[in-house]
């Protein structure tokens, strides 16, 4: 009899979480269908600030991590930024996102591109070692399991295959203020975001079967910033970044694992 209350407890517990999580995904989706048509400039990626960060910081990171030729996979893909610079060197690329009007905006410019509207902690389209590369730009902090989503990407990766993870640093302080003043998703999502730094991700990664290959935290220039503002503030990215106790509270983190 016992077993059987507890077995029902149990039951209930889990369909409860389920329901939260379901709620939790449709936000997100709903919060990215509402602003598709605008993403490229409320989150700066179409600004100056955007492309000063991938020159100076993120585009020598995917040109040492990211091989030639490689099959591809960019979860959380958005507008498809990120995927119109990793498709320059692919063999094959495929892109995911939970919103389908953000895929929407992606297919407009990466016609050449299969994309997804999907989950990223499931990718349940795909089958099992079909890449070598999955990548992630400031998407995975959203994801509330983030154990599960390592164990999918995992699963789709080949042997030794690499996951590359540049995303928001939940150490940072800017995101912390923002939650406070409700600006973006942050007030939603910042629980979830807050999670994303090296010493949380070392464990998860680790306990889904990656090896860390690279590590760091860096750039203090947000997305949203016109030319004038980066070259004023670049000074200041600078100093902060060359000062080893202040660079881990940096922008963005960047994690690359490499399954075991
Ligand atoms: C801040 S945007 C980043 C978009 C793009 N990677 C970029 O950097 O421009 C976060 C993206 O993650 C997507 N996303 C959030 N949770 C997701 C999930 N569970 N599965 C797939 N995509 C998700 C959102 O729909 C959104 O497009």
């Amino acid at each position: 009899m016992e077993h059987i209350k507890a077995y029902y407890l149990v039951e209930i517990r889990s369909k409860k979480i389920k329901k939260i999580m379901n709620n939790l995904k449709n936000a997100v989706i709903k919060y990215y269908d509402d602003i598709a048509g605008i993403y490229n400039i409320k989150h700066g990626v179409d600004l100056y600030g955007c492309e000063w960060g991938i020159n100076k910081y993120y585009l020598p990171l995917i040109q040492h991590f990211v091989n030639k030729n490689s099959e591809i996979l960019e979860i959380g893909c958005g507008t498809g930024k990120y995927t119109g610079i990793l498709k320059k060197n692919a063999k094959r690329i495929c892109g995911i996102d939970i919103s389908p009007k953000m895929i929407d905006v992606a297919k407009k410019s990466n016609s050449d591109v299969r994309f997804i509207v999907g989950d990223s902690e499931k990718l349940l389209d795909f089958k099992n070692e079909e890449f070598d590369v999955v990548a992630g730009f400031n998407t995975f902090s959203y994801y509330p399991n983030k154990l599960d989503a390592l164990h999918s990407i995992n699963r789709v990766l080949k042997r030794g295959g690499i996951f590359f993870d540049l995303d928001m640093n939940g150490l940072c302080p800017i995101y912390y203020i923002l939650s406070l003043i409700g600006i973006n998703e942050m007030k939603n999502w910042y629980r979830y975001i807050k999670e994303s730094t090296i010493k949380n991700l070392l464990s998860v990664f680790n306990e889904a079967g990656f090896d860390i290959v690279y590590t760091n935290a860096l750039n203090w220039i947000p997305n949203a910033l016109n030319r004038n503002a980066v070259l004023m503030l670049a000074p200041m990215n600078s100093i902060l970044s060359n000062l080893p106790l202040i660079r881990k509270f940096a922008m963005r983190i960047v994690i690359v694992g490499r399954k075991r």
